[in-house]
């Protein structure tokens, strides 16, 4: 079945360097991954760094132009994804995206509420590979600044919000089904940080997925399964103990037992870009 080519995914291959929603000049793809697997709606009033970035350019109206989520760290910084900036994911480079916005303070994508902030610059972290996606990040400025009361405590390194076992929460909009059922509000799933030895053994690296890479990456999910980001929620944030631990970055497949969502590691990647915020 074709879903609108302004809802689709980039495709099926849910591998390292997969894409978020399709840019509207890509083909529709044949299959889809489900987003936010596994969750519930939450209200925005209770999770006021959680944004989405748009461009409806790029991804239509419909559902603002909602193409990944984002986090904002101070009241003009959101993080995100680096690679839902990327071409893959945009169909043409950052900068020609006139449009980039932050939604702030809105959980039903199709409702007015909130406010919409120009993007005014975009930073990707230095050693982001979209090869291995290792330091999946990016930094926005946006240009003008959100409330305080928008912005979430980053975990430093050491922070015990790390510690496997913690039990996380990881929040986005989109797909709730796997089978193109986009939501418009806002959900969010909980899932449990897994230690290393787990996430490398999920993605050793072989050539049907990414390798897990212990200083750039976090991995989190749980053991039956059924909980999880996807595809859409990327750059979205992973928080624990009330402070932002992970950006949605990649995964195979979404809200397996076997393989745990994979998370941009947000206490060691963030110092690499700190100068910047
Ligand atoms: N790369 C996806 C995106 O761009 C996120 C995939 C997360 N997958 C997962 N199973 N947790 O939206």
């Amino acid at each position: 079945m074709r879903r609108p080519i302004t809802r689709a995914l980039t495709g099926a291959l849910a591998l390292a360097s997969a894409a978020a929603l399709a840019p509207l000049a890509s083909p529709a793809p044949a299959a889809a991954d489900s987003v936010i697997i596994g969750g519930a709606p939450v209200r925005s009033a209770d999770t006021p760094w959680v944004v989405a970035l748009s461009s409806r350019d790029r991804f239509g109206g419909i559902r603002a132009g909602q193409f990944c989520g984002g986090v904002v760290v101070a009241p003009t910084k959101v993080l995100t994804a680096a690679h839902c900036l990327g071409r893959e994911v945009l169909g043409t480079a950052v900068s020609e995206v006139r449009d980039l916005r932050v939604i702030a303070g809105r959980e039903d994508l199709r409702a007015p509420g909130g406010q919409e902030v120009p993007v005014q610059h975009v930073l990707i972290a230095p050693a982001y590979d979209p090869r291995t996606s290792s330091s999946d990040l990016a930094v926005l400025t946006l240009a003008s600044a959100l409330p305080v009361g928008h912005v979430i405590k980053t975990a430093a390194r050491g922070d015990a919000a790390n510690t496997p076992g913690t039990a996380a929460a990881v929040y986005g909009w989109g797909d709730t089904t796997g089978a193109g059922t986009y939501a418009s509000a806002l959900r969010a799933a909980p899932v449990q940080v897994q230690p290393d030895t787990v996430c490398a053994r999920a993605y050793p690296g072989t050539a049907l997925g990414g390798r897990y890479t212990p200083a750039t990456m976090l991995c989190a999910g749980d053991a039956k399964g059924g909980h999880d980001a996807c595809q859409g929620d990327s750059g979205g944030p992973l928080v624990a103990q009330g402070r932002l631990i992970g950006i949605v970055s990649w995964g195979s497949g979404c809200g397996r037992a076997d393989s745990p969502g994979v998370y941009t590691r947000v206490s060691e990647v963030l110092p690499t870009v700190a100068d910047k915020l």
